[in-house]
């Protein structure tokens, strides 16, 4: 993989995208943030994280002291998943390997915050069938996609919206993946409210059908996700519970936005939790999906928002914020977001394929393009055999 050439890299090491911050109670000495990114790597059968690559990939990420991980995403129980090769936090033989991963990090003094994913009817259907468990979602029969639809049925399972007792189970169930994660270490956790996954299935009226009193209305709509946010808080602490929504984004068949009523939801629920924060529990951070990158599955270029703007964020919610979409190669823009305060940046795909990323940043380096074929595929290529800079030219990359 060559160097990309698509953009000219620009030094960011005057900007404060290199100055200290707070973030819960860690101080990062960069504001360059790992975003979660799902790798598809864990042993099957068991969710477990890769014994021999994982360790690895996140220890060449962290070498530049001060940096903050978000892991990918980790499920909290068996029925949060329904992904075969995506890790989980629920067994001890999970918990082994992340401790390991959260104690290379910190030997690397940089910090870690694993994201807390219960899929919802975006799990595999085909999967649940196989393991015995519900196919869960606000509603019943409320389809992502026809193909789904289809597939749950050759399954033999049908969508299930959940009741409020099992709400309730997932409450607890996310509670003990954040105990979990600060036994393994971590120094918080991230709640995955993003991307179309169940607790975006219960903000997003396209899939919240529900009558009761976890549907309808905007603030009904929130109320699991903000139970959610409580239960967290009170079981490890505000300092160390951050969230992460994505207002724009589409995947999953969610609205983007383009519904202003949806627009409006993000807006009540970030009120709600600077309310909570006025009332002396300030999460961490809020972490805002920019609408530059409304589905990033989607082939480069594709899917991006851009008449939509996250910058109201900043008129209701008054602690760090970090905001991801597409900034690597978009450096002005980078610019422009960190003139806003306590504003921190995730770099998603060419964290990927630049395990040196922050040193690149600050240098205005050329970036390693990504082998976006194997962001999800099994083997160790395209995980953790990018190389640095300096291994780069060493290689000859760069060379005309
Ligand atoms: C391979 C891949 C896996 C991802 N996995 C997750 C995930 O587990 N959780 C999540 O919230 N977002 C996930 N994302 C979204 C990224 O965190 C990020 O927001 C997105 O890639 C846009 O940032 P970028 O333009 O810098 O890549 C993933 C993206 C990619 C490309």
């Amino acid at each position: 993989m060559p160097f990309n050439t698509e953009s000219k890299p620009v030094a960011l090491k005057d900007t404060d995208l290199f100055k200290p911050l707070k973030v819960g109670n860690t101080t990062v000495l960069n504001r360059v943030v790992l975003p979660p990114l799902t790798r598809m790597r864990a042993h099957y059968p068991g969710n477990v994280p890769n014994r021999d690559w994982t360790l690895e990939y996140y220890d060449q990420r962290s070498k530049r002291p001060g940096t903050m991980l978000i892991t990918e995403g980790v499920f909290p129980s068996a029925k949060a998943g329904g992904y075969d090769n995506a890790p989980g936090i629920w067994t001890e033989e999970q918990m082994v390997e992340w401790k390991k991963i959260f104690d290379k990090i910190h030997e690397n003094e940089s910090f870690v915050w694993p994201q807390l994913w219960v899929l919802g009817r975006e799990a595999d259907p085909l999967s649940l069938a196989r393991d015995g468990l519900r196919y869960d979602s606000a509603s019943d029969n409320v389809w992502r996609t026809k193909e789904a639809e289809e597939e749950a049925k050759k399954a033999g399972i049908e969508q299930h919206g959940i009741t409020k007792d099992e709400i309730k189970q997932y409450i607890k169930d996310y509670v003990q993946g954040a105990r979990n994660s600060i036994k393994c270490g971590a120094d918080g956790i991230e709640i995955h409210a993003a991307n179309g996954y169940l607790l975006n299935q219960f903000l997003d009226p396209v899939s919240n059908k529900r009558t009761d009193e976890y549907g309808g209305s905007i603030k009904n709509r929130a109320c699991f996700t903000l139970e959610v946010v409580d239960a967290l808080v009170d079981a490890i602490g505000e300092d160390k519970v951050g969230i992460r929504l994505a207002p724009y984004n589409t995947n999953g068949d969610m609205s983007g936005s383009w519904d202003p009523t949806v627009f409006a939801h993000y807006a009540y629920v970030l009120g709600k939790l600077e309310k909570r924060a006025q009332a002396g529990k300030r999460l961490a951070f809020v972490h805002i999906f920019e609408p530059r990158v409304s589905n990033p599955w989607d082939n480069e270029g594709d899917g991006a928002y851009n008449g939509g703007t996250t910058d109201y964020v900043y008129s209701i919610w008054k602690g760090v914020v970090i905001r991801t979409g597409n900034l690597a190669i978009h450096p002005e823009i980078a610019k422009e977001f960190l003139k806003q305060p306590n504003t921190l940046l995730g770099y998603g795909r060419y964290f990927i394929s630049n395990p040196d990323l922050v040193d690149r940043l600050e240098k205005g380096l050329p970036l390693n393009l990504y082998d976006r074929p194997r962001f999800y595929a099994m083997p160790d290529k395209g995980y953790i055999d990018y190389p640095t800079y300096d291994e780069a030219i060493k290689m000859g990359w760069g060379e005309k």
